[in-house]
Parts: C-alpha cells; sequence; structure tokens
C-alpha cells in the first residue's frame, strides 16, 4: 500500500492516541516516524508503532509526564522526559537546545529518562532547518559484543550529525554503531536464510553465519565502533547518570517498566566560528566535490551522506510511501495491539 506523508502520519497518531498518548504526544511520535518512513528508514517508521502501543497501552510509557527543562550553565541543560515517548522528549528538548546555541554560540543539552527516541536524523534535521549543526547521540539497548567479547554490553548507539548548506539541502550522517540491525537478522531467520558471519556472534563469541544461533550484534569497522559506542555510552548515559551498558533495560524484557534511556543533543551555530554564508557554500562544495568524483567500478556515483535518504523523500513524495501490509490493516484495524512484544528477549523472539 502507498500513502502520502500526511495519510500515514494521521494513521499513526490515532493508533497511538487510542493506546493511550495524549494528542499532542501522539502527533510528535507520529511526525518522528512519518520522517523515518519517508527517508526510507522503515526500520524507524510505521513497524515500531504496534510495540510502542503495546508499551503505552502496558504503563511502560508515561502517558502524563511531567517534563522539566533545568538550565545548568550558559550552554548546558538537562531535559528530564520523566520516561514519557522518547521522541516527543528529544523533540522538546532539541527545541531548547537550538534556543541556546542561536544565543551563546554551543550548546549541549542532556536528555534523560526517555523511552526509545526513533530516528536520530528528525533531531538533528531540528537544528540544520534552522541554520546550525546538530548532533545527537543516544543509548539503546545490549545487544552488540564488545571487540573481543563474547557478552552483549553495548546497543547499537547510534550517532547522528546534520549540517545546512546554502542551497537547503543537507549534508546528514545518522547510523547505529553496529554493522547490522537485529531487523536483518530476523528477517533470515523468517526466510531460513543464512546471515554475513560478519554480522554476528554465538553464544562463544564467534562469527555465525546461522541466524538462529545468533547471540549478539558486531560493532562497525570492530575495535572502532565498539569504541564509539563506549563514546555514546558515556555521553548519553553514564554523564547523565543514567543505566549505563549492560544495566541498559532491554526494549522487550517488561513493558510496564519505565526504560531511563538517555540521548545528548549538541548544536553549533556556525556564526560563533566562521564566516556562515562561506561555512554555507563549502558545503556546497564539499557536495558536489563528492558527487562529480569518478566513481568506483561497481558504483554509479559517488553520494554524500544523507543524500540516499533524500533522494528517497523525493520519489516518495511523487509516488507514495510503501508501507507493507501487514502494517496497513494493522495501522487501520480497531485493535490497539496484539500482545507480541512483551517479555521477549532482546532480539523480539522467544
Ligand atoms: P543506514 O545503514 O541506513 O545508514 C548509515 C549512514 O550511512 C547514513 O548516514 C547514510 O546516509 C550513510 N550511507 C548509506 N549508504 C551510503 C552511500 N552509498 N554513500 C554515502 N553514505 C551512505 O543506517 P542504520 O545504521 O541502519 O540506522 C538506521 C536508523 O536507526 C537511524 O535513523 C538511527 O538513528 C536509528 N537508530 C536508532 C536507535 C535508537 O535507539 N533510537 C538505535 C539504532 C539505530
Amino acid at each position: 500500500m502507498r500513502l502520502t506523508k500526511a495519510e500515514l502520519h494521521k494513521l499513526m497518531k490515532n493508533k497511538l492516541h487510542k493506546a493511550g498518548l495524549k494528542e499532542e504526544h501522539a502527533d510528535i511520535v507520529a511526525d518522528v516516524l512519518a520522517h523515518a518512513d519517508a527517508r526510507g528508514i522503515h526500520s524507524h517508521g510505521a513497524m515500531r508503532v504496534e510495540y510502542y502501543a503495546e508499551r503505552i497501552s502496558k504503563g511502560g510509557t508515561n502517558k502524563n509526564p511531567n517534563f522539566t527543562f533545568e538550565k545548568t550553565g550558559p550552554c548546558s541543560a538537562i531535559f528530564d522526559g520523566d520516561n514519557g515517548a522518547g521522541h516527543v522528549a528529544a523533540k522538546l528538548a532539541m527545541d531548547e537546545t537550538i534556543k541556546i546555541a542561536k544565543e551563546n554560540g554551543v550548546a549541549i543539552v542532556g536528555v534523560k529518562r526517555v523511552g526509545h527516541t526513533g530516528a536520530l536524523s528528525y533531531f538533528v534535521q531540528q537544528a540544520a532547518s534552522e541554520g546550525l549543526i546538530g548532533i545527537a547521540l543516544c543509548q539503546s539497548d545490549p545487544m552488540c559484543v564488545p571487540y573481543g567479547g563474547t557478552e552483549p554490553y553495548y546497543g547499537t548507539n547510534p550517532i547522528a550529525f546534520a549540517t545546512p548548506s546554502k542551497s537547503g539541502k543537507y549534508l546528514m550522517m545518522d547510523m547505529a554503531t553496529t554493522i547490522q540491525a537485529w531487523g536483518k537478522i530476523l528477517h533470515a531467520r523468517s526466510k531460513g536464510t543464512p546471515i554475513d558471519p560478519t554480522w554476528a556472534v554465538d553464544k562463544d563469541g564467534n562469527p555465525t553465519g546461522d541466524p538462529l544461533k545468533v547471540n549478539a550484534l558486531t560493532p562497525i569497522a570492530g575495535p572502532k565502533g565498539y569504541a564509539l559506542q563506549m563514546m555514546v555510552d558515556v555521553l548519553s548515559g553514564v554523564l547523565l547518570g543514567l543505566p549505563f551498558g549492560k544495566r541498559v533495560t532491554s526494549m522487550y524484557s517488561d513493558l510496564t517498566e519505565d526504560r531511563n534511556l538517555g540521548q545528548l543533543n549538541i548544536v553549533i551555530n556556525p556564526a560563533y566560528f566562521t564566516n556562515v554564508e562561506k561555512f554555507l557554500e563549502n558545503i556546497d562544495q564539499t557536495m558536489e566535490d563528492l558527487s562529480t568524483m569518478k566513481p568506483a567500478s561497481g558504483f554509479d556515483s559517488v553520494r554524500y551522506p544523507g543524500q540516499s535518504s533524500m533522494i528517497r523523500e523525493e520519489n516518495y513524495k511523487r509516488d507514495g510511501i510503501e508501507i507493507v501490509d501487514e502494517i496497513y490493516n494493522y495501522l487501520t484495524s480497531d485493535d490497539v495491539h496484539y500482545n507480541n512484544y512483551d517479555h521477549k528477549g532482546a532480539f523480539a523472539v522467544e
């Protein structure tokens, strides 16, 4: 089924509201999810609604959070999300981060005690659309082995970055720090196909191509990705006084419990560092340099980070966003959820 972004947004908002989220919060969560689907990041779009709806219904997302915002210095602040929907807290916190960076040049806001925040590109784009550089990092549930280890310790701990340009396009990075998402393992399990053995390890920490033997994911670039995961966990967890490493709650273990996750929003105002016009022109120049480079064999072109999502976004505006039947049927049904997720393992099975 192909839907416009507005149609998809409405269906998701209605479902989240029906699950118990107040209307303005359901609106923001749906906006973040529609943003992801509209950019082809379907792993963080409509496919998550059923899980969120189950968690909201069972009390593991605070329906009436008491958000607090405390300035802790000229450029720093803490936004306490009171375990409401993470997307809402992260967005409102980014609004505040932007305000501080406009006034003081840079801003770092810790977003603490939140649920899952979704695709981080949404939040860094908030900053880029205001002519600022946005950076966001967040914790996620432990499902990745440290380099050389046998047990899951860090999550897929994503990092996102976006900068504006004169042309209005964004250079944008938004990536998990694991080689592959758990969704790809589940997909292989359901199809009975092998996986690339670099994606995951078995219970002894050995690479495995058998999706049924997967015990944990692997970090991008071996020890370097592991080091990035450590940095994300320190900055968005330890620094905010939150559970860290293997103590981070699992997404599916108990849907009645708070998640207590953390995110760090950072905004840099280019005007405090350089000539803004030149800066914006040079970002366009960077895109042009990369896009006009001779591609290696097997590649049509060199793409700059964020370009593929931007192209998908343009195509979807024309053709509609493809939503698989199962998700469309759920979104248009009267059911709030199907009790599919509670007390499941890290990979939403067992
Ligand atoms: P991905 O693998 O689709 O893309 C990663 C990065 O590579 C992007 O910046 C993309 O622009 C760039 N890229 C991809 N192909 C490229 C090419 N040919 N040339 C140049 N650049 C290219 O993203 P991934 O790692 O699967 O993450 C998906 C989403 O999951 C993100 O939105 C992330 O924020 C979200 N996420 C959220 C978590 C949470 O707990 N809130 C946890 C983990 C991920």
